[in-house]
């Protein structure tokens, strides 16, 4: 039998790991430098967070969740998204107060049953940001900033901005209605899953992708002309801010996103090195989600990057130069006791946070030599019968071919890194 990772599911192997480890390092000394604090939250939720929050008839709730039973009967759900987790977490935790701003960022797997495809897997991960207790539309921009200050550490170029406002509760039913409206002419001509988000949340279909439909989608109403005079200055002063830090952006209307819970500001960062999956992260403000969880009425705003999606630009487009990290010290031994005395030295070095490698196959000398090659040892020290009298070893800088004798208690003050 053998088997395969899971449909839309990756191994991330030993030679891509080196990038995921310098994007998760850069990505953690840019957040730091945003103040913002890292947290972790369960690979699972119960499954009523998200269908609430990301909304009943979004396509991730009714199409993409891996939910399940677990023994007791409870529905669990596999995490799609970080947002709704967080918020939980924030509650249950007491990291929100009022007259407080709460900063926090996180890393992890996601999960969407969707088709895979090039930037579309089922298993994906996501680097992301929430601040909540602010209103203020300079937090929108800080958001905007803090995600292209995260692209710009890696490197990545050819991206553009998408902003746009779906307004609030106040003002959010009258495009709703001027949606309804619109498509009350044209649902008839289009697709199936349309005609069933035209009677659940009208909004959705914004999110369509089916070809026959984009034209009537092109032609909708755009939600900043239906926004009531809080979220139009609320907007205004977002492009105010944009344009004053010198932000390159683009209003774009049909950015509606496919989550329910947003008001306000929508924004998403795109690339043109991608595919169809051109969003390389996305997010906006929600002010209404941690009220709707039980909380005090905190405005928030937050983004989440696609990291697949990332690392696939920067390995094509931007091949960076693999530093490979190889050994300090690779101990080749001959015979059973120096083998005792080598595994100790190994130990040892590594105690003393020297990375260090021996063989464990029983290896010729030659065949041990070629090993510490292929592991980029910088030094190798070899361990024989006549060395085992002397207590002293033969040390070999592998650069220079240079050998010297040194004795076992003195080698490693005769390492340089
Ligand atoms: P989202 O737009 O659903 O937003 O996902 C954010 C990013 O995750 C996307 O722009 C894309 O790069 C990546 N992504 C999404 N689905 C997949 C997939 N199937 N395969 C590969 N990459 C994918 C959210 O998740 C919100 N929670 C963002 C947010 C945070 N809004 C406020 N705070």
């Amino acid at each position: 039998m053998k088997y395969s990772a899971p449909r839309g599911a990756k191994d991330i192997l030993p030679h891509e790991s080196a990038l995921w480890q310098s994007l998760d390092e850069k990505f953690r000394k840019i957040f730091t430098l945003f103040n913002y604090k890292e947290i972790r939250t369960p690979i699972f939720e119960m499954t009523e967070l998200f269908s609430r929050s990301i909304g009943e008839s979004t396509d991730i709730v009714k199409k993409e969740m891996y939910t399940f039973l677990d023994r007791k009967g409870r529905s669990l759900t596999l995490r799609p998204e970080g947002t709704a987790p967080v918020v939980r977490a924030c509650l249950e935790n007491n990291l929100i107060a009022p007259d407080q701003i709460t900063k926090l960022y996180y890393f992890g797997p996601m999960f969407r049953y969707e088709r895979p495809q090039a930037g579309r897997q089922r298993q994906f991960h996501q680097a992301g940001a929430e601040v909540f207790g602010s209103s203020d539309p300079l937090l929108d921009v800080e958001m905007i900033i803090l995600n292209l200050q995260l692209f710009n550490a890696i490197g990545l170029k050819n991206i553009e901005v998408d902003i746009n406002s779906v307004g609030d509760q106040k003002c959010q039913p009258n495009y709703r209605a001027a949606i309804q409206r619109y498509f009350a002419e044209v649902i008839g001509q289009m697709c199936e899953d349309c005609q069933e988000r035209y009677r659940l949340n009208p909004l959705r279909i914004l999110d369509c992708k089916e070809e026959k439909c984009q034209p009537f989608i092109e032609k909708a109403p755009a939600s900043v002309e239906t926004l009531c005079d809080e979220c139009a200055r609320h907007f205004e002063k977002v492009i105010e801010y944009l344009k004053l830090r010198n932000i390159n952006f683009r209003i774009n209307n049909r950015l509606v996103r496919g989550l329910d819970y947003y008001t306000k500001t929508t924004f998403e960062i795109v690339s043109s090195l991608l595919g169809a999956q051109k969003a390389v992260s996305g997010g906006g403000r929600y002010d209404d989600l941690v009220e709707e969880f039980g909380g005090n009425s905190t405005p928030a705003v937050g983004f989440a990057i696609g990291i697949e999606r990332v690392i696939e630009i920067l390995k094509t487009h931007n091949p960076q130069p693999t530093t490979q990290s190889g050994l300090l010290l690779f101990i080749a031994t001959i015979g059973e006791e120096a083998k005792r005395i080598g595994f100790d030295l190994v130990m040892k070095a590594r105690e003393n946070g020297i990375a260090a490698e021996m063989d464990y196959l029983g290896k010729s000398l030659k065949a041990q030599m070629k090993l510490a090659d292929k592991t980029l040892a910088k030094y190798v020290y070899i361990i024989g019968e006549d060395e085992l009298n002397k207590g002293a070893g033969i040390l070999k800088h592998m650069g220079s071919s240079e050998q010297k004798e040194v004795k076992f208690t003195e080698l490693f003050n005769n390492l340089t890194p």
